[in-house]
């Protein structure tokens, strides 16, 4: 065998020894380095006479080749084993059972809201909104409680930083003034303004926490205004809708006499359940009145010739009331175990 034959084996061998692609480059320095064996012989051929330098440079340069497709060779069959032992550690069991996905609901506080939205908007209602951050204008002043109003004591307000007229709104009632103004402007110049008939479900905020009251809870304000709208009007709605919400045909409603600066008569509505857990007892869930001729008049609204009434009701205490519930503040948790009763 020849030289040659013994260099190209040697350089075979080696590479085949080569564990990984680091080990396999320096194997091949040792073979076609600046100082590896091949170069060395090619640097050689300078000092031999032509003929001997165009055979033996011939012969250098396939063992060369050789050495050159050995590696490639190796280096191939070393990323194919790599990719192997990749494949193998990654390996998935497609046989195993699969997560699953369990199962959403909604809140039982947008249950309520939903529910209560079918049952007015069946009856002529539509649903309107305001924003939660809002003007001293709108939350109380329009309101009929103008600054230094006792009445305003009634609310803790959370008040935005550095200002003093804009708040987080303390009730829904802004809703009203909101959508009658727009209302007004809407109908300007005709001869007689269209019947309001609303409901504005949404979040309200005040400085309150404790099991019964959240810094952040629900209301649903009702507003119905027109040409001879009276307070048997208001009472006709209200017990239907509270009869539908509970389902039930047999449940006392109870209108009795409070204060509103924004309605003239005002009433506090309670309701007595025949039978079940809370039976025999008034339970208060809305305020309600005649809506004040000073809101009407803020609003642009003739006073004269309108009347309408408001309400306005705490659907997480409605929730409560119909699912049993004795803490408020379960709503606001977010614990899974009590929210997926309601799925
Ligand atoms: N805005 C009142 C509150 O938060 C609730 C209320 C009472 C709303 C009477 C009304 C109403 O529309 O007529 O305490």
């Amino acid at each position: 065998m020849s030289d040659l034959e013994a260099l190209v084996l040697q350089a075979e061998t080696d590479f085949s020894a080569a564990a990984d692609a680091v080990a396999l480059e320096q194997v091949k320095a040792r073979f076609l380095g600046k100082s590896g064996t091949l170069t060395e012989l090619l640097k050689g051929l300078g000092k031999l006479d032509p003929d001997a330098r165009k055979t033996i440079g011939a012969a250098i340069n396939i063992a060369k080749q050789k050495v050159e497709s050995a590696l490639e060779a190796r280096r191939e069959a070393l990323r194919y084993a790599a990719l192997e032992a990749r494949l193998a550690e990654e390996s998935l069991d497609v046989t195993l059972p699969g997560r699953g996905h369990s199962k959403g609901g909604l809140h039982p506080v947008t249950r309520t809201l939903e529910r209560i939205e079918a049952l007015f908007r069946g009856i002529g209602f539509d649903v309107a909104d305001g924003p939660e951050i809002e003007t001293d204008f709108h939350n109380f002043t329009a309101l009929n409680t103008p600054e230094n109003h006792p009445a305003r004591s009634m609310h803790d307000t959370f008040y935005l930083e550095g200002a003093c007229d804009v708040m987080l709104r303390t009730h829904t009632s802004p809703i009203q003034v909101r959508y009658m103004q727009a209302h007004v402007a809407r109908h300007a110049g005709a001869a007689t303004m269209p019947e309001i008939r609303i409901i504005a479900p949404g979040r309200v905020y005040r400085v309150d926490s404790d099991a019964t009251h959240s810094p952040m809870f629900h209301q649903v304000e009702g507003l119905w205004v027109g040409e001879s709208v009276s307070f048997a009007d208001l009472k006709g709605v209200v017990s239907d809708f509270l009869h539908r919400f509970f389902e039930a045909d047999r449940l006392d409603v109870r209108f009795r006499p409070s204060f509103f600066p924004f309605t003239e008569p005002s009433a506090e509505i309670d309701v007595a359940f025949p039978s079940g857990p809370l039976a025999g007892r008034w339970l208060e869930i809305a305020g309600c009145g005649m809506v004040h001729p000073n809101v009407l008049r803020h609003c642009g609204i003739d006073a004269e010739r309108h009347t309408g009434f408001a309400f306005g009701f705490g659907p997480d205490r409605l929730t409560m009331l119909r699912y049993g519930i004795n803490d408020l503040r379960l709503f606001y948790d977010g614990d899974v175990r009590f929210l997926s009763q309601f799925r």
